[in-house]
């Protein structure tokens, strides 16, 4: 009897979680038990963050004292600021990927896999992701990085830190909430790569750095960048049903549509969705909402009903283009949100850690004759 196949791990269950809740069918998100709807309109990254490594919303207190650790541990080594410096060319997630590898050979808790350490490189690493994305967008442009700022939130320090200017609060609250929309959602490619990684029992910052690896990919963390490039390249409403009609004519997706789990509307999205077009309307540019919408409303219309429907990134990158952010930066800011995602996956695995190691059917040829290379035509 062959085994049976299940291309992609669709569907399979590998373990159980207390992290993140997703009905695909519904459209449905929780947060350790917390809606994401409530949580994009009512909390903040930081406290998110909290809530997702600690397991439950912090009160005052708690907050203040968690914000106060992260805000001290966002300055990033010099000589990470070398090495930064020394690939300054690359993409900013191969940059974010080599910058947090880097971090391993600082960190002094490196080795130590404990539930507590984990937490707590997880959260250093979660303070000192933004360092590294805005100091790389620095140096690259032949400018000294920006110190962070510790009168500044999470968001709005990391706005400050790649611009060099003070950041307005709608723009910080904008980027807080794209932070907490990509702080977890289960083992999805790059988590689950983070726990085969964390399942050998090596550390954090190896694990965090397979899963920068793995959420750089467009059918991932790519397709932000990806939507952005095709609303450019449409350029006008009007041209949205020709432009989409030929890629799918030819074999082509419409990024930013599509998922794995989700069979209705991400719930991710509708956040994205209200704030790109009111971003629009305000800085003078309607027209990027306005050629996305035509694409959900017109193009992508008949697709809902085979369950393929927006996705989190396909308001995301108009928002952080509006925002004057480059667009290869897109991936790294949903990398930066994922950090504790990754941390809160690692802790699960390492919690009740099994190795991860799946089979594939060998269908090759069998027990072949060894020719040796004298006689090899
Ligand atoms: C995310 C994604 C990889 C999920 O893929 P998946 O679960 O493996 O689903 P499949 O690739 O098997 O797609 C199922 C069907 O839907 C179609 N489909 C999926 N996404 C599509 C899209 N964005 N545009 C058009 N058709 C799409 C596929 O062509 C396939 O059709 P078929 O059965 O006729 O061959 C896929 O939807 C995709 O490539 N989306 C675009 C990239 C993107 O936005 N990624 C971000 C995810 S958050």
């Amino acid at each position: 009897m062959p085994p049976e196949i299940i291309k992609g791990l669709k569907d399979v269950y590998f373990d159980t979680t207390e992290s993140s809740f997703i009905d695909g069918i519904e459209g449905k998100l929780l947060y350790r038990g917390y809606n994401i709807h409530d949580l994009a309109e009512k909390s903040t990254f930081e406290e998110v963050v909290y809530l997702l490594l600690y397991g439950d919303l912090p009160n005052k207190k708690q907050l203040a004292d968690f914000d106060s650790l992260l805000r001290a541990n966002r300055i990033i080594p010099d000589d990470v600021i070398q090495v930064i410096d020394l690939v300054k060319t690359g993409h900013p997630m191969d940059v974010l990927r080599t910058a947090i590898s880097a971090l391993g050979s600082f960190d002094p808790e490196v080795t130590d896999n404990s539930v507590e350490a984990t937490i707590r490189k997880g959260i250093r690493l979660t303070a000192m992701g933004p360092t590294i994305v805005a100091a790389h967008h620095r140096l690259r442009q032949g400018l000294e990085p920006v110190a962070p700022n510790p009168d500044l939130n999470h968001a709005g320090n990391f706005l400050y830190m790649l611009f060099d200017e003070l950041p307005n609060q709608e723009t910080t609250d904008l980027l807080d909430v794209d932070f907490i929309l990509h702080a977890e959602h289960g083992p999805n490619a790059s988590a689950f790569a983070a726990r085969v990684t964390a399942s050998t029992v090596s550390d954090l910052h190896s694990a965090v750095t397979t899963g920068v690896g793995t959420l750089k990919g467009p059918a991932h963390g790519g397709a932000a960048e990806e939507v952005m490039k095709m609303a450019l390249d449409i350029g006008n409403p009007e041209n949205a049903a020709e432009y989409a009609s030929n890629l799918l004519d030819n074999g082509d997706r419409i990024m930013g549509f599509g998922h794995r789990v989700y069979r209705a509307e991400d719930p991710r999205a509708r956040h994205l969705r209200d704030r790109s077009k009111v971003l629009g309307e305000k800085s003078g540019h309607p027209e990027w909402f306005q050629i996305l919408q035509h694409l959900e409303e017109n193009t992508m219309q008949p697709y809902r009903s085979k369950g393929i429907c927006v996705n989190v990134d396909f308001f995301a990158g108009s928002i952080y283009y509006l925002l004057g952010i480059p667009d290869d930066l897109f991936i790294s800011i949903f990398a930066l949100g994922r950090i504790p995602g990754w941390t809160l996956q690692c802790v699960e695995q390492y919690k009740d850690n099994i190795l991860l190691r799946p089979l594939t059917e060998y269908i090759g040829e069998m027990d072949l004759e060894y020719t040796p290379i004298e006689s090899r035509s």
